[in-house]
């Protein structure tokens, strides 16, 4: 693995597209310019933070599997935190939280050839020493607000790339990252993008990457990522 550091970037995930990184290379920026986020949102943090991305080059991953890099990196996040004594929990689709508030965020970004994913630049946000967020964000926490600790960032980035590259190889995937799932099996609301509320019980995240929720009459549903957002 090689580790890449940069003062200053337009966005560690821009940084990932050249071809001169390689499968396993981690790319990290103390401050980027042009932060992006899920859902076409600017990811604006903290230098006391971390932003880097992870390249992925699989062979013979099929475009229909590619929600398996999600679930590896949420894995080998929630990992990391675990080995700092944190417990946290991966809110659909790859968000991690501590409790309600969210500790971190992923932008994957993936290119498609021939039906295989051929490269796979996973941009990562984690909240890592940070004490005070401006009061316009919706609900974020840090690893040192969480435990009254700073932590050396290097070896938070290291970590997540080493729980990576296990996790990949690993087989039940699928059920520990189901089984570490925020809000699993509990009933709360939800919003469709036609802005409805409905309550419904998660019960898990379908291979494919649609979440799996129970209505109150007993139907479950599979839905898409652009389809409903948590109400928290
Ligand atoms: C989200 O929760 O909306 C995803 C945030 C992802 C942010 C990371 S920071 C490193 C990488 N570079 C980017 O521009 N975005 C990702």
């Amino acid at each position: 693995m090689n580790l890449y550091i940069y003062e200053q970037t337009t966005s560690t995930n821009d940084l990932g597209k050249s071809p001169s990184f390689v499968e396993g290379d981690l790319i990290w920026a103390h401050s980027q310019s042009a932060g992006r986020g899920q859902r076409g949102n600017k990811w604006v943090t903290d230098e006391q933070n971390l932003t880097f991305s992870i390249i992925l080059e699989p062979t013979g991953l099929a475009a229909a599997d590619q929600f398996l890099i999600a679930q590896v990196t949420a894995l080998a996040l929630v990992k990391t935190l675990v080995s700092y004594g944190i417990e946290a929990r991966i809110k659909w689709t790859n968000d991690i939280y501590i409790g309600d508030k969210k500790v971190a965020g992923v932008l994957i970004e993936n290119s498609l050839s021939n039906g295989v994913v051929s490269r796979s630049i996973i941009g990562i946000g984690l909240n890592v020493n940070q004490l005070e967020f401006d009061s316009s964000l919706p609900n974020p926490t840090s690893m040192s607000l969480h435990t009254n600790q700073r932590y050396d960032r290097e070896q938070v980035l290291r970590r997540v790339h080493s729980y990576l590259f296990e996790i990949i190889n690993s087989a039940d995937i699928a059920k520990e990252y189901n089984s570490l799932l925020y809000r699993l099996d509990e009933r709360h609301t939800y919003r469709l993008a036609d802005g409805t509320l409905i309550n419904a019980t998660l019960i898990g995240v379908a291979p494919r990457g649609e979440l799996q929720l129970r209505h109150d009459s007993g139907e479950v549903v599979g839905y898409l990522f652009k389809e409903i957002t948590f109400v928290i």
